[in-house]
């Protein structure tokens, strides 16, 4: 069986996150966890399809780059309940959508996506705009 890096190849990962990035960037929403995000989104398009190459079974891009697959540490700063996960997972259905995955892959990412995405959540309740440097209280 194929893996989602092999379906893709390094070119479909990248136009995946730069779909997935300009559907946050413009979709209201998404806007919640737009407002988490840097102005410029550039370096995100390409830290992503990095993380997702290792990810879907490719070279660990990011890992040799970064040490670490961690995810949970660089988003510990943000405010991630069910609003924003749902927000995070909206968005990559429709850039599989816009991008014409198959739905083999759909299928086949489904869950793993549910998972790391409810893996990356770090609170039950979804407050807004807390990014860092922003003070939390509770
Ligand atoms: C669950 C909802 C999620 C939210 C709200 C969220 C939000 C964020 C935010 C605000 C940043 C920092 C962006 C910046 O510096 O401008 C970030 C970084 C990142 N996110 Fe997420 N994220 C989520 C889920 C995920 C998932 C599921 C993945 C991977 C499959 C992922 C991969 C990454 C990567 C690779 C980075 C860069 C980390 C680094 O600094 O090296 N995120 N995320």
């Amino acid at each position: 069986m194929s893996t989602p890096y092999q379906m893709l190849g390094d070119d479909g990962i990248r136009a995946l996150c730069n779909a997935f990035y300009d559907i946050m960037d413009s979709a209201p929403e998404a806007a919640t966890i737009r407002r988490m995000h840097a102005a410029d989104l550039g370096p995100m398009k390409v830290k992503l399809a990095e993380y997702l190459t290792g990810w879907m079974g490719g070279p660990p891009v990011y890992a040799d780059k970064y040490g670490s697959v961690c995810m949970t540490e660089p988003h510990a700063p943000y405010r991630i309940g069910p609003v924003e996960r749902d927000q995070w997972l909206w968005c990559m259905q429709q850039a599989l959508q816009q991008t014409g995955a198959s739905e083999e892959l759909k299928t086949l990412l489904n869950v793993p996506l549910q998972r790391i995405a409810a893996a990356i959540q770090n609170r039950q309740d979804s407050g807004t705009d807390l990014g860092p440097g922003v003070i939390a209280v509770g």
